[in-house]
């Protein structure tokens, strides 16, 4: 029995010392990113409850926030479609095409501000904005207040999430609870989170050999940090402006947010979580393959000519980035009454 023992206990420790083995990309890889904690973040000013996500979960899908009726945030933000709507630029109100690719809801808390250009602080200041796009849902905050008194339920699910209010049902309360279910979009666990947390066999070598040279070439300048991106804003075309069918020349991006010349084609740059479900990229939506989008940043932000290797390695290792999906139940909505605003196409 001893023996026994004793050769089990060996067992342990060449187990244990394997694990504590040095991995030198591992190391490298945790300087630079974060695993997604599974957890639901922390929101600025406003306390994420459940009677908030409820609600604000009902209002994402809720297309009588929009003049037609028809548009909901899930239009352009699928939860089914990795949070994108997978157009070039987004269509809203009348069957406008608006100027911009929809980014992805899923994450989109973890970002330094919100948009491409940054122009929102944070989640709960830009749900202001589709609302009222013309582009997007064309409607008031006057006519989504009168939407949402007009039916009982939403009276008492205000009411529920923001306690103690004297007038829960506001323009700024429909954009908290909107936040706080955005808050729990996330999507953690993903081969490259498993990685990070020691799983030194949640990436295959072809990923491996990408996340190398996504450090080494300098991608992870730009995306880095636990979004691996989001952070910060760049040049699009910092080394190489890409053509004006990629970079149309019409949005400066940053520059009408600053008005700083330096900001000209400046650019949130995205978080690359999920970056696999969410094509076509960029803010122009103009590239439809992930290893054209990879081949036009290395020249444009590297001046390096990735070879097709080196583009396939760091393709899967951007395919390593899609975590678990939020598993969403489809809400269910109440019904207009006769004095609900009517759909106004
Ligand atoms: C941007 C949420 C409705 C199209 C965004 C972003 C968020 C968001 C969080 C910024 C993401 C980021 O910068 O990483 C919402 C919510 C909506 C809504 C909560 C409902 C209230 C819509 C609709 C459309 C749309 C209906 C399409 C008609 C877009 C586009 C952008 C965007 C094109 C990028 C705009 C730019 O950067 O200038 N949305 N969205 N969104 N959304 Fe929505
Ligand atoms: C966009 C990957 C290097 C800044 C993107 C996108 C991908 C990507 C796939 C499109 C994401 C989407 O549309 O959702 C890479 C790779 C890199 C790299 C693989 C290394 C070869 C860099 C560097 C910078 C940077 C070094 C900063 C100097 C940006 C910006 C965008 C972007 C600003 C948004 C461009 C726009 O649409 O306006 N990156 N990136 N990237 N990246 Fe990179």
């Amino acid at each position: 029995a001893l023996a026994v023992g004793t050769v089990s206990a060996i067992g342990a420790l060449l187990v244990a010392g394997s694990a504590l083995a040095a991995d030198p990309l591992m190391d490298r890889a945790r300087d630079l990113f974060k695993p997604l904690p599974a957890s639901i973040p922390v929101v600025k000013d406003n306390a994420v409850t459940r009677e908030k996500i409820d609600l604000g979960k009902m209002l994402f899908f809720e297309p009588r926030l929009s003049a037609s009726g028809i548009f909901s945030c899930n239009s352009c933000h699928n939860l089914g479609l990795g949070g994108v709507d997978g157009l070039e630029t987004s269509v809203g109100h009348g069957w406008q095409k608006g100027p911009r690719n929809s980014p992805t809801v899923l994450n989109a808390v973890l970002n330094v501000a919100q948009f491409w250009d940054g122009r929102a602080e944070d989640l709960k200041a830009q749900a202001k904005g589709p609302i009222q796009a013309g582009v997007e849902m064309n409607s008031t905050p006057d006519r989504v207040m009168a939407v949402l008194t007009s039916i009982p339920t939403y009276k008492t699910k205000f009411a529920d999430a923001f306690p103690n209010e004297k007038n829960p049902v506001s323009f700024d309360n429909v954009a908290k609870a909107i936040e706080a279910f955005e808050a729990t979009l996330t999507t953690p666990a993903a081969p490259f989170d498993q990685f990070l947390e020691g799983k030194a066999d949640a990436l295959n070598d072809q990923q491996k050999a990408g996340l190398a040279l996504f450090m080494d070439k300098g991608c992870s300048a730009c995306h880095n940090g636990v979004n691996i991106g989001g952070q910060d804003y760049f040049p699009f075309g910092v080394i190489e402006k890409p053509g004006a069918d990629i970079l149309p020349p019409g949005d400066k991006g940053r520059f009408a947010v600053t008005k700083t010349a330096d900001d000209e084609y400046v650019f949130r740059s995205p978080t690359l979580r999920n970056v696999a479900l969410t094509a076509p990229y960029f803010h122009s939506g103009k590239v439809w393959d992930l290893r054209q989008a990879v081949a036009v940043m290395g020249s444009s932000q590297l001046g390096a000519k990735l070879n097709e290797t080196e583009i396939d390695q760091i393709t899967a290792f951007l395919h390593s980035l899609t975590g678990q999906q939020p598993r969403v139940e489809y809400p269910i909505l109440p019904a207009s009454l006769p004095t609900t605003p009517q759909p106004m196409l």
